[in-house]
C-alpha cells in the first residue's frame, strides 16, 4: 500500500521504516528541509537502537523515500499518517496546533477515500475535530480521519512497533476499519492483538495507559522514600509487589522521577483535560507535583552531600538509556539547581548531542571516568548499561571525595563499599566504606550520612 507519513520525529521515522519492513511503500514527509536533506542521505537525526539501519535497508530496497514536499506525495497515498509534535503548552493542555496544520495543508490534497490517520498523542474528540476541519476543507465528505495512537518507547522503538502487546486503532467508519486492518495483516498474522473501538476510546486509551504506567512510576518513589525512613530496600520490595501478575515488575523501579518526551506532558494533558470537562483526576494532579518536587529534592541531597564549591559528576543525562532524549529529562531540573548552588558539573553521556545543546556550564567528557577524575560527588541519573559495568575500584581512585548516589539503583551496593565507596542509592540504607576515604568529599560524605536522605 502507498501510505505517506508526516513528521520525521521519533515516532514518524520508526512508523516510516517500519511499515516499509511490513511491505508498504512509504513517504516521510517532514517540514525541516535540512532534516529531510540528511534523511534522504540516508543521516538519521536522531539516536535510536537499529533505526539507522533499518531506514537505510528500505531506502536501498526502494520502499521508503523521504521528502519536503508532501503535496506531491499525498495525493498517491491510500493512507496518510500524521506523527507530527503535540508540544505542552503553558496552561498543561497540548498545542495541537502542528495537528491542525498537517492536516488543514494535506486536506485538499488527499485522494478520494483516502484515509488521515493521527499517530500524534491527542486529546479525546481531536479526530472528530479534524474530521470536520478536513470536511470542510475539502467541501466534501470523501476521506476518512481516524486514530492510531503510538505506544512505543525511545531506546526500544523498532522492537515495541513490530512487537506491539497490541495496536489500538479508532476507527468511526467501516472504511477506515478495513485499511487499519490492511496496514497492519503483516502484524496481527504474527499473533499481535488488534483493539478497533471508536476514535473518541483510542484517544482515551493513549492518555490512560500512560497516566497509569506514570502512576506506578511515582508509586515506587514515595515506597522508595518510605523505605529509607524505616531502612527498608525499596528493591526487595518492589521485587515482591512485582511477582502478584495482577500487578506486574514493570515501571516499579525507584528513579530520579520520569521525564521524556510522553509522560511529563501527557499526565499533564490528561489532567488538565478532566479540569476543563468537569471531571477532575486528583491522582494524576498529585503525581505530576510530587514527579517534580522529587527532581528538586533529590538536586537538594546531591548539594547537601557536596562541600562549598565542590565538584559533582553527573553520569547520564539522558531522561533514560538507549536514547538522546533530554525533554523533561531530571537532569535538565537537578544539574541547573547544583551549578546555582555553586557546585562545577563535569557530565558523561554516551549519547550527549541532546543535552549538550540545552545545558550551559557543564563540563563535558568523553568517558564515565575522565567526569568522575576529582569529584567529590559521582551522581548516577541514567540507567546505561556502560555504568552498570564501571570499574568501582578505578573510579574511586579517580575522585576526590568517595560519595556515589546511585538514583537508579543499578549498582552492586556491596561491589561500591569494598571499592572504597560511600554508597547512596534511592530507597535502600546508605552504604559505607570500612574506612571512608580522605580529601575535601569525606567530610561531606559524614555530613550527607548525617542529614536525613
Ligand atoms: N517520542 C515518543 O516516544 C512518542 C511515543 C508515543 C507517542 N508520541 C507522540 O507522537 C507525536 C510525535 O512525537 P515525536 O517524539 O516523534 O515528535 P518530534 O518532535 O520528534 O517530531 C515531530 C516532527 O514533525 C515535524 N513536523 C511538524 N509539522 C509538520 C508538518 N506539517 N508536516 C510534516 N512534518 C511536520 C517536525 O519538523 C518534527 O520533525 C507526539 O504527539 C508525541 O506525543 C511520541
Amino acid at each position: 500500500m502507498k501510505i505517506v507519513v508526516l513528521g520525521a520525529g521519533y515516532v514518524g521515522l520508526t512508523t516510516s521504516a517500519c511499515l516499509a519492513q511490513l511491505g508498504h511503500h512509504v513517504t516521510c514527509c517532514d517540514i525541516d528541509p535540512a532534516r529531510v536533506a540528511a534523511l534522504q542521505r540516508a543521516e538519521v537525526p536522531i539516536y535510536e537502537p537499529g533505526l539507522a539501519e533499518l531506514i537505510s535497508s528500505q531506502m536501498q530496497a526502494k520502499r521508503l523515500h523521504f521528502t519536503s514536499d508532501a503535496d506531491e506525495a499525498v495525493p498517491a497515498a491510500a493512507a496518510v499518517f500524521l506523527a507530527v509534535g503535540t508540544p505542552s503548552n503553558e496552561a498543561g493542555d497540548i498545542d495541537l496546533s502542528y495537528v491542525e496544520a498537517a492536516a488543514t495543508a494535506v486536506a485538499p490534497h488527499l485522494a478520494q477515500g483516502a484515509v488521515l490517520i493521527l499517530k500524534s498523542t491527542v486529546v479525546a474528540g481531536t479526530a472528530r475535530r479534524i474530521k470536520t476541519l478536513v470536511d470542510t476543507r475539502r467541501r466534501r465528505t470523501d476521506v476518512s480521519v481516524a486514530s492510531n495512537p503510538e505506544f512505543l518507547r525511545e531506546g526500544s522503538a523498532i522492537e515495541d512497533f513490530l512487537h506491539a502487546d497490541r495496536i489500538v486503532i479508532g476507527v468511526d467508519d467501516s472504511a477506515s476499519e478495513t485499511l487499519l486492518r490492511t496496514i497492519y495483516r503483516p502484524l496481527t498474522r504474527a499473533g499481535i492483538p488488534l483493539v478497533a473501538t471508536a476514535t473518541v476510546n483510542a484517544e482515551l486509551i493513549k492518555y490512560a495507559a500512560n497516566a497509569l504506567l506514570a502512576l506506578k512510576i511515582g508509586f515506587i518513589n514515595d515506597v522508595a522514600d518510605l523505605c529509607e525512613a524505616l531502612g527498608g530496600d525499596v528493591l526487595a520490595v518492589a521485587d515482591g509487589i512485582g511477582r502478584d501478575r495482577r500487578i506486574g515488575s514493570a515501571f516499579l523501579a525507584a528513579g530520579p522521577g520520569f521525564g521524556g518526551s510522553c509522560f511529563p506532558k501527557d499526565t499533564r494533558a490528561f489532567a488538565s483535560t478532566g479540569r476543563r470537562h468537569g471531571s477532575p483526576q486528583p491522582l494524576i494532579e498529585v503525581l505530576i507535583e510530587g514527579n517534580e518536587a522529587r527532581k528538586r529534592a533529590l538536586a537538594q541531597r546531591i548539594i547537601n552531600a557536596a562541600p562549598r564549591n565542590g565538584r559533582v559528576a553527573i553520569l547520564g543525562t539522558s531522561f533514560k538509556a538507549n536514547t538522546d532524549g533530554v525533554r523533561e529529562a531530571a537532569s535538565l531540573t537537578i544539574i541547573p539547581l547544583l551549578l546555582e548552588a555553586g557546585l562545577e558539573v563535569h557530565a558523561h553521556d554516551p549519547q550527549p548531542d541532546g543535552a549538550r545543546r540545552v545545558l550551559s556550564g557543564v563540563r563535558w567528557h568523553g568517558s564515565a571516568l575522565n567526569a568522575c577524575r576529582d569529584a567529590d560527588v559521582a551522581v548516577l541519573l541514567t540507567e546505561w548499561d556502560e555504568y552498570r559495568a564501571l570499574d568501582l575500584k578505578r573510579l574511586a581512585q579517580a575522585m576526590r571525595g568517595a560519595v556515589l548516589m546511585d538514583f537508579r539503583n543499578i549498582i552492586a551496593a556491596d561491589q561500591a563499599v569494598r571499592a572504597g565507596l560511600h554508597y547512596h542509592g534511592l530507597g535502600r540504607a546508605v552504604r559505607r566504606p570500612l574506612e571512608v576515604k580522605r580529601g575535601q568529599g569525606a567530610a561531606a560524605d559524614l555530613r550527607a550520612a548525617a542529614s536525613p536522605a
